[in-house]
């Protein structure tokens, strides 16, 4: 496997909104983060990625740019973002931003004049007449993301346009080429800056089958199979794929429904390759079917399975990317671990990734083992995406409104928006001001201050596994990967191989109960140094609740 700075990242994600706020407006911004910078520095990562911090009205959050060269004035200013870029390089971290383009915001100029039919932009947007007699039916059948239709009725320009996501994020057209040039523009202009690489926003999405036809008749996701993929979406992609190639950077793309199979159509190596990696969300069901929304028990057998599977098949002519949280997922100890047993299942599953192959993400707070919010009532939401989820769920009725509401909570990405626990002081420390949304309650306990005194912390021991993960980069970072007890429902185990035979190897009790270590103990090569647990101690006959362990084993000289 070809070896790349970029490969070897571990990336710090920020969500600006909530990480700190510079100013007491109650609003994350980057003054916020450029005074953070060494405490990112401090976890050992080699990245930060940011959410998208551009000018946007915020409907989804700023997954809705007015503007793709310009800093939301909430955040701060160019000046602001170009501190933190070099303050970020000069403690030798790189920065990743978020691009945003299968849809814009409604905001947008080039919405607004293609609204207008200005000739330059009528097409920019993907617009079609309304259907039937009175000509107000939709265009086809296809559903938004945030479900609902995916067309939205636009009264200056008496057609309906394409929104994938809310209404407010009307999808650009891709088949125009001189919406791909503008995008390239964009590219250019955050790479001519200095940033390192994007991660770029449902990327997989930006083309659809001419005509639009409809979907096949289900009662979610319809027309998916229309644009999930399009039939031009490698050919966009490659073009993209050139611009980026003239820079020292890298491309990551979110690919929703993404299998192994289909994943080697972007990313597998060399002269075709459109993407360098991407993120899957087949690892984030194991709690669920489908989408969170549909609740089941954590399955452990199910979440071995996906790492077996993506591990294999790109093991040698493609790169994986490993997270466990990010703005879209509710806190990962409130779902595949346990929240009596916080830092022992937060450090579980900090070993339980980490020495995956593949790039390696952690989320704002996911290292102080941040927790999901008690919400109470539908008034605790802010993301439309939750009351879209409400709203179909009620429509099938097939729960009851107790089960809506705690589908909901359960699966909110409101969880991981809450304001990021700096301390025990007022407000997390997170502002001076009035938040802008929730500090999670439990904060006076979880905080990265308290952290920092405690070293037994979730901080100190992601500390530790980041620093690992470099140190054994032969085995962690490119080694193969070799699953241990691959039947049993309670222990995850593998171990990962170097080219020269060096092995790391990896055993964690994945239950709140102990359990008999003896097939563990068979994992481990005689002689193995002991490198890290989130026990004090060796492996003893029983492993206790959430105990890991990782082990190396040298090549026999
Ligand atoms: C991606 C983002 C999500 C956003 C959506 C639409 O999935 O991660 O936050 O709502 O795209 O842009
Ligand atoms: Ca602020």
């Amino acid at each position: 496997m070809e070896r790349k700075w970029f490969k070897e990242l571990s990336v710090y994600q920020i969500w600006p909104r909530s990480f700190c706020d510079g100013n007491g407006d109650g609003v994350g911004d980057l003054k916020g983060v450029l005074g953070k910078l060494d405490y990112i520095k401090s976890l050992g990562v080699d990245a930060i990625w940011f959410s998208p911090v551009y000018v946007s009205p915020q409907n989804d959050y700023g997954y809705d740019i007015a503007d793709y060269y310009n800093i939301n004035p909430e955040y701060g200013t160019m000046e602001d973002f170009k501190a933190i870029l070099d303050g970020a390089h000069a403690r030798g971290m790189k920065i990743i931003m978020d691009l945003v383009v299968n849809h814009t915001s409604n905001e947008h100029e080039w919405f607004k004049k293609s609204a207008a039919k200005d000739p330059k932009y009528k097409d920019y947007y993907i617009w079609r007449p309304g259907r039937g007699k009175d000509g107000k039916k939709f265009p086809n059948n296809w559903m938004s993301t945030f479900p609902g239709n995916a067309w939205e009725w636009n009264e200056e320009r008496g057609e309906y346009y394409l929104h994938l996501f809310a209404v407010e994020q009307p999808d650009l057209n891709h088949d125009n080429p001189a919406v791909r040039e503008e995008v390239k523009k964009v590219m250019r202009f955050w790479l001519d800056m200095g940033v390192d690489g994007f991660r770029e926003d449902v990327i997989t999405y930006i083309s659809k089958r001419e005509g639009l036809p409809n979907g096949f008749p289900i009662p979610v996701m319809r027309g998916m199979e229309h644009y999930s993929p399009g039939p031009n979406i490698h050919k966009y992609l490659m073009e993209y794929r050139q611009v980026v190639k003239d820079y020292d950077a890298f491309q990551l793309g979110e690919a929703p429904m993404m299998t192994p199979e289909n994943a080697l159509k972007y990313i597998t190596e060399g002269k075709d390759q459109q993407l360098d990696m991407m993120f899957q969300f087949q690892h984030m069901e194991a709690d669920c079917f489908m989408t969170s929304y549909l609740r089941t028990k954590f399955n452990l057998r199910k979440l071995k399975k996906v790492y077996r599977n993506w591990q294999h098949k790109l093991y040698g002519v493609a790169w994986n990317t490993n997270y466990l949280e990010n703005h879209d997922q509710p806190r990962v100890i409130s779902r595949y671990g346990s929240e009596k047993f916080r830092v022992e299942s937060g450090k579980a599953l900090a070993t339980l990734y980490t020495f995956m192959s593949g790039t390696h993400f952690v989320y704002q707070g996911q290292e102080i083992g941040m927790l999901d919010y008690p919400f109470k009532s539908w008034d605790d939401f802010v993301d439309v995406a939750t009351f879209c989820a409400k709203d179909i769920m009620e429509k099938t009725h097939l729960f009851s409104a107790k089960k809506v509401f705690e589908n909901c909570a359960y699966a909110a990405r409101d969880n991981a928006r809450t304001c990021m626990q700096w301390s025990a002081d007022a407000n997390a420390g997170f502002t001076t001001g009035k938040p802008w949304f929730h500090v999670n309650p439990n904060y006076k306990e979880i905080n990265v201050e308290a952290a920092e005194k405690d070293p037994d912390s979730i901080l100190h021991y992601y500390r530790a596994v980041i620093a690992l993960r470099k140190q054994y980069k032969d085995t962690a970072i490119y080694g193969r990967y070799v699953e241990k007890l691959a039947g049993s429902k309670k222990i995850f185990a593998y171990d990962k191989v170097a080219d020269d035979g060096s092995v790391l190897t990896v055993v964690i009790n994945m239950t709140d109960k102990p359990v008999s270590a003896a097939a563990a103990k068979k994992c481990v090569p005689d002689g193995a140094k002991h490198l890290i647990s989130n026990y004090k101690g060796f492996m003893a006959d029983e492993l206790k609740p959430y105990e890991a362990h990782v082990w190396y084993t040298a090549k026999k000289q």
